[in-house]
């Protein structure tokens, strides 16, 4: 495996991306927690930074405890590092570089520029350069303005590069990181969904042995894929519990727990509404309802799990991004919102955690899934928040605006799949507001509520366009839903990005 240093850039969870799509396997770490490493490791990226080795407090790491025991690649800030520890100078750029560069010189006999062809596009983002290198640096590439832009140190396999080989915009980054990786580290392209659920299940049934794993699945493909690895590992041993908290899509419930029992699964449906409804009575603010919904779930999750005789674990849906973020240079970002599940377990249930896809990213846990059979119906749903409609309706909660928002919900997006649009886009959903707005209705004069439908396009949910949907079918659906739902009587487009607008709008 390689080990990814993260100095804090935008960028690492991108290299950690492009270097799983080689199918070798990589772990990120933040530069000031490295685990110890083990034989397995077989060479060390330095991702960039947000900040400048020439500042007191730069982050650094001893370079010694990685050069000459394996390969070494430097990008970006990490280039720098290395530059100026070993002697060499970092200023900052007369103009700061960001976007596209041609690399104009190339010594393609250097192994990690094997392959690149002359005035090959990469990305550059940076505020420092490096203005001199010490004299065993080898410069093994330059653009118009940055003539380090790749060096080697002499006989060793230490490199740096000043641009972005993870960025798309760096047309043959993927080569340059192939390179290093397989033919520098040699490392060999075995990671692939096939290894990583055989060697999981392998590894699960080893740790759980005749345990028994209480799990709470949501419907969403991170708890489904997880689950389903579990169960092939310990089969009825996993019991699930999936929770009707009365926040659900339409009939959500009865078919998922369906897709569940189809899969095998041990599945307990439990009905909740009342509950739910009845701790989130008269709330109006988003952050005292999500709490609410927390609260309560933990509750109903608690005494469900309590009914399981001798259970000792609990198993979890964690995906890497999670993982990362918890145990980011930064510490956790400031809460937004407050939905990240990492550390969600409650003191009282002292159970051990289970997280098969803590290593995983999304859309490999996707092709996991896929490689476990799992059906299209669960692989490609849309992402839905934990409170659900909860946090769609804003204001209060009412059986009655649930009722409403799950008719309007439920022909939108059964609409997106008739046209062909619901694959397309990243996440939809509409949102009742708490207004009335006057309309006609025959020769009715009405006096009714108005629905936002909201549709994004995204890779992660941290940023996010709205999607650009035909107005042919936001006629159709406008239509459909004001003369089949009674009590709305206009519905609005949202064209918001994310950032500034969040996907939801509380
Ligand atoms: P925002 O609204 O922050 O949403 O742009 C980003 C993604 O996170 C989902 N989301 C949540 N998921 N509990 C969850 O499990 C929550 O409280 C929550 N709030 C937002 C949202 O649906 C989108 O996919």
């Amino acid at each position: 495996q390689i080990l990814i240093l993260d100095f804090g850039s935008q960028y690492t969870q991108l290299i950690a991306r492009r270097v799983r799509e080689l199918n070798v396997y990589c772990e990120i770490h933040p530069y000031n927690h490295i685990p110890p490493i083990s034989h397995d490791v077989k060479g060390v990226i330095l991702s960039g930074s947000p900040c400048s080795v020439r500042d007191d407090d730069a982050p650094m790491v001893h370079l010694a405890a990685f050069r000459h025991k394996m390969p070494l690649l430097g990008v970006c800030y990490g280039a720098q590092l290395m530059a100026h520890t070993s002697g060499g100078e970092v200023q900052p750029s007369a103009i700061r570089e960001y976007g596209r560069a041609k690399l104009g010189t190339l010594n393609t006999q250097n192994t990690l520029l094997k392959g690149l062809e002359a005035n090959t596009q990469v990305w550059m983002s940076h505020a420092d350069t490096i203005t001199s290198v010490p004299d065993n640096f080898q410069i093994i590439a330059s653009t118009e303005s940055v003539q380090v832009a790749a060096f080697q140190v002499e006989n060793e396999p230490t490199y740096g590069i000043q641009f972005h080989p993870e960025v798309t915009h760096s047309t043959q980054g993927k080569m340059l990181l192939k390179n290093f990786v397989v033919d520098i580290c040699g490392c060999s392209q075995n990671w692939t969904a096939e290894s990583f659920v055989e060697t999981t299940i392998a590894d699960l049934k080893e740790k759980i042995g005749n345990d028994k794993v209480v799990m709470a699945l949501s419907g969403g493909v991170d708890s489904s894929v997880a689950a389903t690895l579990v169960h092939r590992a310990i089969g009825q041993n996993l019991y699930c519990i999936f929770v009707d908290n009365g926040l659900l899509r339409k009939d959500e419930f009865e078919s998922v727990l369906e897709s569940y029992q189809h899969l095998g699964l041990n599945i307990k449906g439990v009905d909740a509404k009342d509950q739910f409804y009845k701790a989130l009575e008269g709330l109006t603010d988003p952050e005292a309802k999500r709490k609410a919904i927390g609260r309560t779930f933990i509750e109903v999750f608690d005494q469900e799990a309590h009914l399981i005789e001798g259970v000792d674990w609990l198993g979890q849906g964690t995906i890497y991004p999670d993982v990362i973020e918890s145990v980011s240079v930064k510490g956790p970002s400031a809460t937004i919102k407050s939905h990240h599940n990492v550390g969600g377990l409650p003191d009282f249930m002292k159970l051990k955690v289970v997280e098969p896809l803590n290593t995983l990213f999304k859309d490999e846990v996707r092709t996991v899934g896929k490689t476990l059979g799992l059906p299209d119906a669960i692989l490609k749903r849309h992402p839905f928040p934990g409170p659900g409609l909860a946090i769609r309706i804003l204001g209060d909660i009412t059986a009655e605006k649930v009722h409403i928002l799950q008719e309007v919900d439920a022909l939108y997006i059964n609409g997106l799949k008739k046209y062909g649009l619901y694959d397309q886009v990243w996440q939809a959903g509409a949102i009742l507001l708490p207004i009335q707005s006057v309309g006609v209705m025959g020769d009715e004069r009405t006096y009714e509520r108005v629905v936002a439908l909201r549709a994004v396009t995204s890779v992660d949910g941290m940023t996010a366009d709205w999607a650009h949907l035909p107005y042919e079918f936001l006629a159709d659906i406008s239509n459909e839903i004001i003369n089949r739902v009674k009590g709305v009587n206009r519905v609005v487009y949202d064209i918001s990005s994310k950032p500034p607008a969040t996907i939801e709008w509380e």
